[in-house]
């Protein structure tokens, strides 16, 4: 297949971990590496897209031609993205924390002796990824991941109804050779009119075999 033109369209890239400050010195996070959705935008803005990668804490270079936005936590990959609209699609590859803390302790939190346990009160975030697709500037193509352990493909298909998206990449975690940290992956990507297989590939091949299903039919 002939990789598609993005020249003239805005794609909006979340890639990376959130981080979720629990006092200035701890924070709650996962294993979210960036890589896939760094390259998503490279590979968005190799075919000349105008793109806006929000990142959380990561340890990767700024694609080339890609406009890239830090941040930390899921209320402030929140603020960016919406921030970042209108565009033509958002694809949602970070791996957004779903709960924070309460509150953000502003000194370090201490051990007291005698006590064997801590319980920390969460709450949950802002699901970006579901704003956008209600949002009034919703982007034409709104395109989620789902981050699962197993039955990947009904669970992706759940995301897909409940979030409101046109796509959804589910991905196997928890497994060597893919999901977090690798350099290859496997996409289950489920839409409103099938499902594609992709891969397993490296995340550079696949995220311009999966450019190619969301810019299907501009
Ligand atoms: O970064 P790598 O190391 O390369 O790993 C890639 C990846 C495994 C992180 C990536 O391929 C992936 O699956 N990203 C989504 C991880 C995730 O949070 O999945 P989820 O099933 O919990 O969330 C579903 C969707 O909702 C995602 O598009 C997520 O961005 C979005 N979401 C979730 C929670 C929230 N509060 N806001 C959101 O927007």
């Amino acid at each position: 297949m002939t990789a598609s033109s993005l020249a003239g369209r805005r794609i909006v890239v979340s890639a990376g971990p959130t981080f979720e400050d629990l006092d200035p010195v701890r924070f709650i996070g996962n294993r979210s590496s960036g890589r896939m959705g760094f390259a998503i935008a490279a590979a968005a803005a190799r075919r000349g897209a105008d793109t806006v990668l929000v990142a959380g804490p990561v340890q990767l270079a700024t694609p080339a031609g890609v406009h890239r936005v830090d941040v930390r936590s899921a209320a402030q990959l929140r603020d960016a993205v919406l921030a970042a609209l209108p565009a033509d699609a958002y694809i949602g590859a970070a791996a957004v924390a779903d709960w924070t803390p309460r509150a953000a302790a502003a000194r370090k939190l201490k051990k007291r002796d005698g006590e064997d346990t801590l319980t920390l009160e969460l709450v949950r975030t802002p699901d970006v990824l579901a704003e956008v697709a209600a949002h009034p500037r919703r982007p034409r193509r709104v395109v989620g991941f789902a981050a699962e352990t197993e039955d990947l493909e009904a669970n992706a298909r759940a995301k897909l109804h409940a979030k409101g998206v046109d796509l959804v990449a589910g991905n196997l975690v928890g497994i060597a050779g893919g999901g977090f940290e690798s350099e290859r992956n496997a996409l289950l990507v489920v839409g409103h009119d099938g499902v594609h297989a992709l891969g397993p590939d490296t995340k550079t091949v696949l995220a311009g075999q999966l450019l190619d299903l969301v810019a299907r039919g501009w």
